[in-house]
């Protein structure tokens, strides 16, 4: 097996010139996908809070942190998950519109890989965009450990920038000394999930990375946590949205502000100040004091560059829903008090059920027969009207199909395709699809508590 760390990025000759290499992901290891690669799944050691060794972290690969995976749209990509882990892990790819038997959600798609064997996962990602990859099995230990890493799909007719820097954004629950604490508290995933104690992007507190001055930078960023809501704002730069969940917006927009929850992404092309040594920062404006998340130094003589250069990214080929002819889907987001079952698979239950999706509370990721919540007929569109019945804030995520939201209660929508939608306290939402992608795709809160709580479920496309 051989991973090779050749730039193939179209743009490679603009960043060769702005110091690639090392600059290309602002210092974070990427891997260009040799095919078939290896991705081990193993435990490890890790300074995660910039002073002490965390050890039970996981990760694929050499490490510390999970290989950014990087492929060109339609090419053929493999990889065999070894898993040297003390337990069975699966993989899924977040967001990719592959074979439902690639999806890889134990009982569900597959079996789910135990200690010493391996499962060898390949498709080509129809989409070009920033996605991300994850165990979907004992998903709130494997992903609050480490497992988590970005997959980022390229496409060789977007425009090139000067610069790449992907986030890959992520708490951590760890003690003063590194070591880490309960995942969870049972009467905080009832509400909005237990939130970490060490703020990462790419594995480091508020990193700090080079960009060429008065150049034009692509942010790809992912949030990966299994728990926190972000709202991002930029400071000392602007910046435009050129993407959003790995799908291009159909008009970029000036980016002011932005909420996104666990599961989702952002593009965003920053226009880096002139002055070198002048910073931009990328904060979190969600929690109480606000934080920041990452940095970036101008470096050299500014390129001044201009921001009314960027334009729309290419869309990607997902396919427009019939509205005229589509059912109606009614789903009802709730909490609950029903008792989990007391028998469960490993990658399952936490034992507790909070929520419920059309009433049934379920984990997904168990062998218990569950009903999908609906039968869609393949190539047919439906509509899911969706209300929050809870106080709480849920990002929603579809596998294996993108969709686009209509209309809200909340007024505005996002224009982009997506696999997530942030669904607000009480807000009723519609949202159209094409069932193009025929198998039994899981539909989940990616709060991971949420999900293994009770709020999960599945479509069946035939
Ligand atoms: Cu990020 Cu069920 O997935
Ligand atoms: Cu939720």
């Amino acid at each position: 097996m051989t991973i090779t760390r050749r730039n193939l990025i179209k743009a490679g000759g603009l960043l060769a010139a702005s110091g690639a290499g090392l600059g290309v992901l602002g210092g974070y290891r990427a891997v260009w996908a040799a095919t078939p690669m290896e991705l081990r799944a193993r435990k490890t050691d890790a300074v995660i809070d910039g002073a002490s060794v965390t050890k039970d972290v996981l990760t694929w690969n050499d490490g510390p942190e999970p290989p950014v995976i990087r492929v060109r749209r339609g090419s053929r990509f493999a990889a065999r998950l070894v898993n040297t882990l003390e337990e069975p892990t699966t993989i899924h790819w977040h967001g990719l519109r592959i074979d439902n038997a690639m999806d890889g959600v134990p009982f569900l798609t597959q079996p789910y890989v135990y200690q010493d064997d391996s499962f060898d996962y390949a498709f080509s990602p129809p989409d070009a965009g920033t996605f991300w990859y994850h165990p979907h099995c004992n998903t709130l230990t494997q992903m609050g450990h480490g497992l988590a890493g970005l997959f980022i799909v390229e496409n060789p007719d977007d425009p090139t920038f000067d610069d790449e820097i992907a986030l890959n954004l992520r708490d951590w629950r760890l003690d003063g000394k590194g070591r880490f604490i309960a995942q969870f508290k049972p009467r905080d995933a009832a509400r909005s999930g237990t939130f970490g104690t060490v703020r990462t992007a790419n594995w480091k507190v508020a990193p700090q990375y080079d960009a060429p001055a008065g150049g034009l930078v692509r942010l790809r960023i992912a949030i990966t946590d299994v728990t926190r809501i972000y709202e991002f704002a930029l400071e000392g730069a602007e910046a435009k949205v050129v993407a959003i969940d790995g799908n291009p917006v159909p008009v970029t927009v000036d980016f002011d502000t932005m909420m996104l929850g666990p599961g989702q992404r952002l593009d965003l092309i920053v226009r880096m100040p002139d002055a070198e040594g002048a910073t931009a920062r990328l904060v979190n404006n969600r929690t109480t004091s606000p934080y920041e998340i990452a940095g970036f130094r101008a470096v050299g003589q500014s390129l001044k560059r201009d921001l009314r250069e960027v334009g729309v990214l290419p869309a990607n080929p997902v396919a427009e829903p019939d509205l005229d002819n589509a059912a109606i889907l009614p789903l009802e987001l709730s909490a609950t008090a029903e008792a989990a079952p007391a028998t469960e698979s490993f990658c399952g239950s936490l034992g507790y059920n909070f929520w419920a999706i059309n009433k049934v509370p379920w984990s997904g990721d168990s062998p218990d027969p569950h009903e999908p919540l609906y039968e869609l007929k393949q190539g047919k569109s439906y509509i899911l009207e969706m209300a929050n019945r809870t106080p709480h804030i849920h990002p929603i995520h579809l596998h294996g199909l993108s969709f686009k939201a209509l209309e809200s209660t909340e007024g505005h929508v996002p224009a982009n395709y997506t696999d997530t939608y942030l669904i607000r306290p009480d807000e009723r939402v519609r949202l159209a699809l094409k069932a193009d992608n025929p198998g039994d795709w899981v539909f989940h809160c990616h709060i991971i508590e949420h999900q293994k709580t009770g709020m999960t479920g599945f479509f069946r496309v035939t």
